[in-house]
């Protein structure tokens, strides 16, 4: 089958399926001509974004997984495989905002955002990154977000964010010549429930385009990524923020 762009259809595995940003990932995956593999902690969830797909007349299935354990990723692998399954692509979007200042955090909170944020992407990259380098196309897409690319008030997810994108980074070296590219995508504040009404105010206010992002756009970027003619953005962190990062005046 080929897609809308011509390209080929390729099968997708969405970690975080179930979340706000998700909705229009999976959206503009799957109207681009990909089979989706929702999957997410929340199995409800992941059943519910992949019936959507189908109600919209894509192809998609659905697991639930908690990228926060290793068992949980390794079961993952296997259930898919047992399906026949192939993933192409990897779009790595389970993540927790946690709002704590360095004060408030307890023993086991940071490790929290660091399990979920940043050891869950580079367990599912170690599930299924090799098959996809023995195949020899591949795409690694990891949802960091602009937090990890300036400071940002919650330590927590700046610093699992930041960490997520030089992960990208640093596997490009493992992926070298094998078809599979690795990228972030560091979107800006995106229209979904994790965002509070305060960071709205500001946006109207600070971001040069004065603009919330819409998931559609990061899907939009995402399918992108998919295509053939982005198999030369390896390595990349696509910050898509309307600008707020541009100019340091807007974290005063
Ligand atoms: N919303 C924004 O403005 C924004 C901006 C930049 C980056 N991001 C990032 O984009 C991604 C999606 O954000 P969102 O706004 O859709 O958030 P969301 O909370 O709506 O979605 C996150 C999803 O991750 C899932 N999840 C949480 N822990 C998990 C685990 N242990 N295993 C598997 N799944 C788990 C949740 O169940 C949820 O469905 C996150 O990584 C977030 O950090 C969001």
């Amino acid at each position: 089958m080929t897609t809308s762009a011509g390209d080929r259809s390729r099968t997708v595995l969405v970690i975080g399926a179930a979340g706000g940003m998700c909705r229009g990932i999976n959206a503009r995956i799957a109207q681009a001509g990909h089979q989706v593999i929702c999957v997410d902690f929340d199995a409800a969830g992941a059943e519910r974004a992949a019936a959507e797909i189908k109600a919209g007349g894509g192809d998609a299935v659905d697991f639930a997984c908690d990228v926060s354990s290793a068992e949980s990723v390794r079961q993952l692998g296997d259930s898919i495989r047992d399906s026949g399954l192939l993933v192409d692509v990897i779009v790595n979007a389970a993540g927790i905002l946690d709002r704590r200042y360095l004060a408030d955090h307890d023993d086991d909170s940071f490790d929290r955002a660091v399990q979920i944020n940043l050891v869950g992407p580079f367990r599912v990259i170690q599930e299924f990154g090799p098959a996809m380098a023995e195949r020899g196309w591949g795409r690694i897409i990891n949802i960091s977000s602009i937090a990890g690319v300036r400071g940002y008030p919650y330590p927590s997810y700046a610093a699992t964010k930041a960490g997520l994108s030089n992960l990208g980074r640093s596997l490009v070296k493992d992926f070298r010549r094998t078809g599979v590219t690795v990228n972030s995508i560091c979107p800006g504040v995106v229209d979904t429930p994790m965002v509070i009404d305060e960071v709205r105010r500001q946006v109207a206010e600070k971001v040069p385009t004065g603009q919330i992002i819409t998931p559609e756009e990061i899907g939009a970027l995402a399918t992108f990524l998919i295509s053939d003619d982005a198999r030369n953005i390896n390595g990349a962190d696509l910050v898509v923020d309307g600008g707020a990062t541009a100019f340091y005046e807007l974290f005063d």
